[in-house]
């Protein structure tokens, strides 16, 4: 099952609660103790000595679990292979039963969480559990060990048992994520979103092992629980192993950003920004999913190719001779190939390569024209020069938002796709911007030169004879 983690920021402050995440968790603490009530009139935990037992082993087993769980991408949240012992608790003792399964999670030993955390964890799980059992229930399964007779018919309810327990599960812990912001600031967000559909089928998956362990009883008794911690720690391992590639992903685009941003002290928290308008658009524009994600990362590596640019080109002031300016018109090409082995949708290369075209042909490296640039490319053109002009730079002010949104739309349909210009503005008006800090501003005579995202000052050229 999915957990959260309370992960600290570098800083080591945890993100504080909104009044809006707080009423979430009382919510969930709330109707979790309302249920809680209910212990005394099940009348599944009124059995003999040996339902206590079992309710004792699958806590245990699903502490064991609980307490080892492996860090997602995110890092805001985990994941345990902890749902098959409530799912187990739902066959053998009933809903009440896997409610306090679920909850023995607020003694789970792990560092960082506070109590906040554990408490919401716990109701959480003990939430979760409980409604599967009424599915169960309500489907007509049967509380206790089950028997040869039992199956095939224990199979729908447990299936729909298991699809109630992780959907509750994942759907309230992406709530609480909703509401806290990222622990690490720049922390590529929407990580665990696009992991989900991912997380459902494993955890649906590994919760068949709920009915495994039910099954087993009847022959090994507690023995059962034992028996599958190995392949309940095989399937940790494995899910593991993603996140730690995930992770490794997410840190080499952070170190190319880093590199550029070294480079070039202009874009310093450029590439985050036009990261984030990139997706502000394609949301506006109707983009789901994995393109978001797509262009998200597109967005921040788009000038990555500066890697390739000589230093003394980015930084000149003045006017270019023709072969510093071909220089950097190169850099889209050179970010292409810089990027083109790491794995990413066709659509973001082309986003990186073409994010430098202009809807009137007269941009670079291809010169392509109107729907000929691919749609990445032009979202990232209109992110890109919005950033830019909202910036400081050396040799003037930050415009405005409302200025920059003025000349964005004048140069609506030479430069820019005015569509997209216009999705760019609505998402604006709705969502907010942050311009970067005005400390940010370089000194004017600081090695900074003229911006070639900036379309307010196009860069100078020194014709040849
Ligand atoms: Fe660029």
């Amino acid at each position: 099952m999915l957990t959260g983690t309370g992960h600290r920021s570098r800083g080591g402050r945890t993100s504080k609660l909104s009044p809006a995440a707080w009423l979430y968790v009382a919510a969930v603490v709330a109707a979790v103790a309302v249920l809680g009530q209910a212990l005394d009139a099940d009348p599944d935990l009124d059995g003999p000595v040996h339902q206590a037992w079992v309710m004792a082993v699958l806590a245990l087993l699903f502490l064991i679990c609980d307490s080892a769980p492996t860090t997602l991408a995110s890092r805001q949240s985990a994941w345990s292979p902890s749902s098959s012992a409530t799912l187990a608790a739902v066959v053998l003792v009933g809903p009440v039963g896997a409610l306090v399964v679920g909850a023995s999670s607020l003694l789970s030993v792990r560092r960082g969480l506070d109590l906040t955390q554990r408490v919401f964890n716990a109701s959480m799980y003990g939430l979760s559990a409980w409604a599967a059992g009424e599915a169960y229930l309500a489907l007509g399964g049967q509380v206790g060990h089950p028997s040869h007779q039992s199956f095939p018919g224990i199979i729908g309810p447990f299936a729909v048992a298991a699809v109630v327990q992780v959907s509750l599960n994942h759907g309230l812990l992406w709530g609480m994520l909703m509401l806290v912001p990222p622990a690490e600031p720049g922390q590529p967000a929407g990580a665990l979103q696009r992991h989900l559909p991912m997380l459902f089928f494993s955890d649906l998956g590994y919760a068949t092992l709920g009915l495994l362990i039910a099954a087993l009883w009847s022959v090994g008794g507690a023995f059962a629980a034992i028996l599958v911690l190995v392949p309940l720690f095989v399937a940790r391992w494995a899910i593991g192993q993603f996140a730690a590639q995930e992770r490794a992903y997410a840190a080499t685009m952070a170190a190319l950003c880093q590199a550029v941003e070294t480079k070039d002290c202009y874009t310093r928290g450029h590439s985050e920004r036009v990261s984030r308008g990139s997706a502000m658009i394609a949301r506006e524009v109707g983009m789901r999913g994995r393109r978001v994600e797509a262009i998200r990362y597109a967005g921040m590596l788009h000038d990555v190719g500066k890697l390739g640019v000589p230093t003394t080109v980015l930084q000149k002031n003045g006017a270019l001779s023709e072969e510093e300016y071909a220089a950097i018109q190169l850099h889209p090409m050179r970010g292409l190939a810089i990027v083109r082995e790491i794995g990413f949708l066709d659509e973001a290369l082309a986003g990186i390569m073409h994010h430098h075209e202009r809807m009137d042909g007269r941009g670079y490296p291809m010169g392509l024209a109107g729907d000929e640039i691919p749609e990445f490319a032009r979202v990232i053109a209109v992110a890109d020069a919005f950033d830019a002009m909202t910036s400081n730079r050396s040799y003037r002010g930050a415009r405005s938002i409302e200025e920059a949104i003025a000349d964005l739309r004048k140069w609506s349909g030479t430069q820019f796709d005015p569509a997209l210009v216009e999705a760019f503005v609505a998402a604006l008006r709705r969502e907010g911007w942050e311009q970067p800090q005005p400390a940010a501003m370089p000194p004017a005579d600081s090695m900074a030169g003229q911006d070639h995202d900036d379309p307010t000052a196009p860069l100078r050229v020194v014709q040849s004879r």
